[in-house]
């Protein structure tokens, strides 16, 4: 047996592997050793999720943000970004239409816009709460202080996703301004967990200056902090930012990462991204093909939708959309997935 094979089978057993056996599980991967991580992937989430995959309804509510990531196209400097920013009627609507058309989750997710304020947004979560029953909420409205993510959580919010970005502190300054701190981020993402929310970490596949080391230590994060949910993607360029001359990130290698993270975690929520399906036509069945199992759809206003450009060419319409959710159930079927209409709690 290759050194790759045998690494694969100590993760999937042990879940866990140090920094430098991820490393070269990602440094000496072939076409070969990925297909059989798959399937040990794929074997995995069977056993704890079946067939299944989960859908969340995405809704963009703001594209407004005081922060300036050097990747992001809605970045506060970005002036040829269109702002917006949706009511808190036009938000209840939407997860009003989401839940008609199947949806059990809705994810709010949205620069880092000071209009939505906490007494703003506690209203916003309990009228999604009393108007869709059963339903589990998530935000993915940045770093907040301890006291607001603890009010959002006691208003009714179930879930709370912040990337890490990237687990390597040096890295992170590379892809952020000096006020933004890696050592802030993880103390939100401790507070999350404290205060009880299901919370979802993740990063970038390819962003500038990520090494082989960098992704390493991505995988030991995820390994020591497990989070509930991960959402990984690669890195896409946008025209308007001050990375826009970088090279997009892989696809093949996301689908590589997303395979290792369902085999640290078989029980974790794992979505095949945005990202993912907006480099590649078919990416979005490969990342379910190689171990996620949530697909989010677009459930934004239409008005709004090409405005939530994060990065050149994202997806919002086609199967991207929530209103065709149809043809996205037939795409999963065809692969032998099956699209519930379910909160989709990680299972423990
Ligand atoms: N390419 C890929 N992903 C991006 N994000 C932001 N900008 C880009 C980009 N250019 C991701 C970040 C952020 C999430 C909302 O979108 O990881 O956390």
């Amino acid at each position: 047996m290759n050194k790759v094979t045998e690494l694969i089978d100590k993760l999937a057993l042990e879940h866990s592997l140090t920094v430098d056996e991820y490393k070269t599980l990602i440094e000496l991967r072939t076409p070969e050793t990925s297909e059989y991580l798959k399937q040990k992937a794929v074997e995995a989430r069977q056993n704890v999720y079946g067939n299944k995959v989960f859908i969340r309804g995405l809704i963009e509510i703001s594209n407004i943000c005081k922060n300036d990531c050097f990747y992001c196209g809605i970045r506060k400097s970005n002036g040829l970004c269109d702002r917006y920013r949706i009511s808190a009627n036009e938000i209840v609507e939407c997860c009003k239409e989401g839940y008609d058309l199947g949806f059990r989750t809705f994810v709010l997710q949205g620069g880092e816009d000071a209009h939505f304020s906490d007494d703003i947004l506690c209203g916003i979560i309990r009228k999604i709460k009393t108007e869709c029953s059963g339903c589990a909420v998530t935000l993915s409205l940045g770093e907040r202080s301890k006291e607001s993510y603890q009010r959002l959580f006691d208003a009714g919010a179930d879930r709370y996703l912040l990337r890490h970005e990237t687990a390597t502190e040096s890295h992170y300054q590379k892809l952020h301004p000096d006020n933004l701190s890696f050592a802030n981020r993880m103390e939100c993402l401790q507070n999350l967990k404290e205060i009880g929310y299901q919370v979802g970490c993740g990063f970038m596949v390819g962003s500038p200056f990520q090494t082989v080391d960098d992704l390493a230590r991505d995988l030991k994060f995820i390994e020591d902090f497990s989070p509930d949910m991960c959402g990984i993607g690669p890195f896409i360029p946008h025209k308007d930012t001050p990375f826009a001359d970088y090279p997009a990130g892989s696809a093949e290698l996301t689908c590589f990462l997303l395979s290792v993270i369902r085999l640290i975690k078989p029980n974790i929520l794992l979505p095949a991204t945005t990202a993912l399906g907006s480099i590649n036509a078919d990416g979005r069945e490969n990342g379910i093909k190689s171990g996620a199992n949530v697909i989010m759809p677009n459930l934004s206003p239409n008005t709004v939708r090409k405005k939530y450009m994060l990065y050149n060419n994202k997806l919002s319409d086609g199967d991207e959309s929530a209103q065709n959710l149809i043809n996205l159930k037939q795409k999963m079927l065809n692969i032998g997935y099956e699209i519930v209409t379910d909160r989709g709690d990680i299972i423990k």
